[in-house]
């Protein structure tokens, strides 16, 4: 089979079979990428026209007991000043981004242990009163089942939670031991159960990632089939043990988010804040290769450059209306429009 003939069997099928995705990751031309990229971008369009939706991210802590070896902000990092943004804070930049239009806030932390069920309760019941047309979005990592099930009553709705890698041999050389993927396909499991839309998601060119790990992402993801996927190429952070591996490449990076596009059409799709940080139209050009959705950063001027989760992180000095009018014109330059709302899955509206 030729991968031009691959790509049209995923779309018929929305499934490969594991040979057949190795074959394609491993051996693609940019002749195969143009023709899934132009796939996935007609089915994008066919489902959500030429809008592209905005979510805030807050990071409102930097503070983790995890050691991931790719992260910045990994506990081991000494290097790294810790905050923790309080409710007040919080707010305030939600304040700023729904003057903007937002109307999804995603609350990004490092799990930190301060934020206690009863504290994030609080902050997601004072944001959803304060904006009652907004979503709340997590992306707080590794939790119980009961918390989940706790922020989802206080009216939490998204869960973003990478798998960072499907392969069990892979994941353990990203992590120590202490982490595990099969705990956190637990928690993804839990988070769709309890009627989250879920997000996972994983790296591009993390250290020792093969084709057969890629494959088995995409055999996973193909799977599980999330409600949003995040993918972006893995990028070196100086102070960490992967300091001297390589980033990640681009190209493969728009080719996975094609062909998530193809495999899963209605899927949420945001071209990353790391797309655009290994090269600068990184984030129109995965619009380009099927992507509806950007994530800029809401948090204050003065964290941003502490939460560095890889070197050279772009929008670190930008306002939440000058980061968005950036985008904007971005977005305008091929085409397509920032559109305020929702922008819920397709799937699941509620
Ligand atoms: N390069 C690229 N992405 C990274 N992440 C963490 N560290 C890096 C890095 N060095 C990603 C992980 C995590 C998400 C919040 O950021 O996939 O899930």
């Amino acid at each position: 089979m030729t991968n031009r003939e691959r790509i049209d069997r995923l779309e018929r099928e929305k499934q490969l079979a594991k040979e057949d995705w190795v074959q394609l990751l491993s051996t693609f031309t940019a002749e195969d990428r143009e023709y899934a990229a132009e796939k996935a971008r007609k089915i994008s369009t066919g489902i959500f026209g030429k809008d592209i939706y905005f979510r805030g991210i807050v990071e409102f802590t930097n503070i983790c007991k995890n050691d991931c070896y790719y992260c910045g902000i990994r506990r081991s990092n000494e290097a790294v000043s810790r905050y923790r943004l309080t409710l007040e804070d919080i707010l305030e930049c939600c304040q700023e981004g729904y003057e903007s239009g937002y109307r999804t806030f995603v609350l990004q932390g490092g799990e930190d242990g301060w934020f206690t069920d009863e504290r994030m309760e609080e902050i997601i019941r004072a944001i959803k009163e304060r904006f009652s047309d907004c979503v709340v979005t997590l992306s707080i990592g590794e939790r119980s089942r009961e918390s989940y099930q706790r922020l989802y009553d206080a009216g939490a709705r998204r869960y973003l939670l990478r798998h960072e890698t499907a392969s069990p041999v892979h994941y353990a050389k990203l992590h120590p031991a202490v982490q595990t993927l099969a705990n956190r396909m637990r928690c993804l499991n839990d988070l769709r159960e309890i009627g989250y839309q879920v997000g996972c998601g994983c790296m591009v060119g993390s250290p020792y990632q093969t084709a057969d790990d890629l494959a088995e992402d995409m055999l996973f993801m193909g799977e599980f089939r999330p409600h949003m996927i995040g993918i972006g190429p893995f990028i070196p952070h100086s102070q960490t043990p992967f300091r001297d591996f390589t980033a990640g490449s681009v190209e493969t990076t728009l080719m996975m988010l094609s062909l998530c596009r193809i495999m899963i059409p209605e899927v949420l799709l945001p071209a990353t804040t790391a797309l655009g940080t290994v090269r600068g139209d990184g984030r129109q050009e995965g619009v380009l290769a099927g992507c509806n959705v950007i994530m800029p950063n809401l948090s204050p001027l003065s964290v941003r450059e502490k939460y560095m989760l890889y070197d050279n992180k772009v929008g670190t000095t930008d306002s939440a209306a000058d980061g968005m009018a950036r985008l904007a014109a971005q977005m305008e330059e091929i085409g397509y429009r920032m559109v305020s709302g929702r922008g819920d899955s397709p799937r699941m509206s509620k």
